[in-house]
């Protein structure tokens, strides 16, 4: 399972200086070290913190099964219930949602309208025939009706799969496929960086690939000029939302461990990973983190930067932070897309308290210069939040500086598409900061760092990152594959472990680095990419016999490359590059083709024939290369290395 001979961790860039927590923040922040102390003193109990954050229609009594590997097992809840229901004898006239679209459009929904639309659209699925259990495809891009839907199929037990609208209708049919999705709530297309994209062959094309019948709803969002013909089976989300306005749902009941969603991600295969969340331990984790680690409160104004089909959107734009009765202002677009004044000037105009975004984001904003921020009022701002890849100190004190005036703490928040939820961060205003570190595994929460035999090292030594302990995030897929008991003996300290895939190093108080992804998957620009996914599709254009995937770095931007082996010596370059371009664009996605194709006579191999990543990596970072004794074929190195800093 641990990477073996490929795996070498580098530790050259450790992190800077302590960052005390500003005291204004400090003092009304939503946490204390003496409600925390409860992890120590209670163990896995403690998380009825976090269960108690929800509205249970049966109360759980056991907190944590551990033969069972269930969180809050005799629970049972409604997600949409949580998010809105309970919050409108207090609130039903706040804002819930802010919508700022690509075209400038802004969209308000109050809680009592959010929950009216939600129920509306809860019976048009009903009437469509989506049952308790179902799987519901949803692929749009950050638009309220993705959220509505979302929260229509929590009201009815149904389980929603969204499909990042940046992949092809291939991709969709594959996850559908997988997920014997017989539903599915599309756009007719979506604005990027205001050009109109249009998605009205999906339908279409998925149909004509999956054996299961598909019912189909259209949201609207191109307008008039770009109508979807309906074809049978098909519906407009208008039309559905106007039949049934007025109409009331029953919220169904769900167990706690029955799936709340599942979302695919890229994996250590060639195939799409799916990934199961529960309803009550995924609710409870992110709600609690919301509060805790991103300190929202109902009176707040929250901005997340993050797209609603990856994780982030689900945990920490719709179901954390509605959980708490916040207000969500949501954008549609890159949080680093011209104009550059654009986010300030919401944050601005909004009076945003909270904003979570990017590393990849703040480089942008720091390249372009602080005089985009500094012409704004960005005083609204209480806290500043990261997540998806490390985030280098001189970022992190440019974020501090010149978007928080020094006075926000930032919580640089490791977690991933499995865990549901933050696992790894400073609390704010109860832990010091550290630039480049992610921080403290949460209370309740044991990371350890490991050599590939599973044994402890030693603090400040690089390894594999593990973590030791359940929390309610996790998916279903690692208590089922799993069981507590039955995985005992993975590491030889441990009853059980996580392997994150993230190589690590942990310093004498704890404090976690994150080095980045040691397995098949590769992170580039806070986004994950499968590389035997990309692989795959590369070696299917003909005239490629052989490829790999890392990512790359050019000393300014980071970046998918792919080295490819052609099959003759007089291979077409140019040809074979638009053949790659072409396949990625039509099996996963344009977001997903490589920045570089780099083509090589050979690649490099180990001797038992094992193509060395970890080297070309290397060569696409510029780094000084490591041992090359072990190759069999040693001469191919040096022109690779030209070949990428010529092309
Ligand atoms: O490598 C880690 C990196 O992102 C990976 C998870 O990617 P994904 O499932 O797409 O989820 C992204 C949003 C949670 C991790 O294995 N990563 C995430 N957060 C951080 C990070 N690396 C360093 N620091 C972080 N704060």
């Amino acid at each position: 399972m641990l990477g073996g001979e490929e795996f070498e961790i580098e530790t050259e860039e450790l992190p800077a200086d302590r960052v005390a927590v500003p005291e204004s923040f400090a003092e009304q922040a939503n946490v204390t070290p003496g409600q925390l102390r409860r992890f120590t003193e209670e163990g896995v109990d403690a998380w009825e913190m976090a269960g108690d954050l929800l509205t249970w229609d049966r109360p759980y009594r056991t907190v944590f099964d551990a033969e069972a590997c269930d969180w809050f097992p005799d629970g049972q809840l409604n997600a949409s219930v949580n998010c809105l229901d309970r919050h409108l004898d207090e609130r039903k006239n706040q804002r819930a949602l802010v919508w700022e679209g690509q075209l400038g459009e802004t969209r308000t929904d109050t809680y009592l309208e959010l929950s009216r639309k939600v129920n509306a659209v809860a019976a048009g699925l009903r009437e469509l025939g989506v049952e308790e259990g179902d799987v519901v495809t949803l692929h749009m891009p950050v638009i309220p009706e993705l959220l509505v839907t979302m929260l229509a199929c929590a009201r009815i037990g149904a389980v929603h799969a969204v499909v990042y609208a940046g992949f092809s209708a291939e991709a969709l049919a594959t996850r559908m496929a997988e997920s014997n999705s017989s539903y599915l709530v599309v756009s007719d297309g979506y604005y990027r960086r205001g050009d109109a994209v249009s998605l009205t062959n999906r339908a279409e094309t998925v149909r004509a690939g999956l054996d299961q019948d598909v019912t189909t709803v259209v949201v609207d969002r191109l307008g008039d000029n770009h109508q979807y013909p309906l074809g049978a089976d098909e519906h407009q989300y208008r039309r559905l939302l106007a039949d049934h306005r007025g109409e009331t749902v029953d919220p169904v009941p769900r167990d706690a461990t029955d799936e709340l969603f599942l979302i695919y991600t890229s994996g250590t295969t060639g195939e799409p990973k799916r990934v199961t969340h529960t309803t009550g331990g995924y609710l409870a984790h992110t709600a609690w983190t919301s509060h805790a680690v991103l300190d929202i409160e109902p009176s707040d104004t929250y901005l997340c930067t993050a797209d609603l089909g990856w994780i982030t959107g689900h945990s920490y734009i719709v179901y954390g932070p509605l959980a708490l009765g916040t207000t969500v202002l949501l954008r549609e677009g890159e949080a680093d897309q011209p104009p550059r004044t654009k986010l300030w000037e919401l944050i601005e105009k909004h009076a945003v308290d909270i904003l979570y975004t990017s590393p990849t984001a703040i480089r942008t904003f720091m390249k372009w210069g602080e005089e985009y921020p500094e012409e704004y009022d960005l005083s609204s701002l209480r806290l500043l939040g990261t997540v998806g890849e490390p985030i280098n100190p001189d970022v992190w004190q440019w974020l501090y500086e010149h978007v928080g005036g020094g006075e926000c703490p930032v919580v640089d928040t490791w977690w991933q598409t499995e865990t549901g939820g933050h696992l790894i961060t400073t609390i704010p205003g109860v832990d010091e900061m550290q630039p480049g570190t992610a921080g403290p595994a949460l209370p309740g929460i044991e990371a350890t760092v490991v050599d590939e035999t599973g044994a402890e090292v030693d603090p400040n030594t690089g390894g594999y990152l593990a973590i030791e302990t359940p929390w309610p995030g996790m998916p279903r897929e690692l208590s089922e594959e799993t069981r507590w008991a039955e995985t005992s003996g993975v590491l030889p300290d441990s009853e059980w472990a996580y392997m994150t895939g993230d190589g690590a190093v942990v310093d004498d108080e704890g404090y976690v680095t994150i080095l980045g992804r040691v397995d098949d998957v590769i992170n580039v620009s806070g986004r994950r990419y499968g590389t035997l996914e990309l692989e795959s599709v590369i070696v299917g254009v003909e005239g490629i016999a052989e490829a790999a995937v890392v990512s790359g770095y050019d000393g300014r931007d980071q970046g998918i490359y792919a080295y490819a082996n052609p099959d003759t010596d007089a291979a077409d370059e140019l040809a074979l590059r638009e053949a790659i371009y072409q396949a990625v664009e039509t099996q996963i996605g344009s977001f997903a083709r490589p920045d570089r194709i780099v083509f090589t006579p050979e690649l490099p191999k180990t001797s038992s024939g094992k193509i060395m990543r970890r080297l070309l990596s290397d060569i696409a970072h510029g780094n000084e290369l490591g041992d090359t004794s072990a190759l069999r074929n040693p001469e191919v190195v040096g022109e690779i290395e030209s070949a990428t800093q010529s092309d």
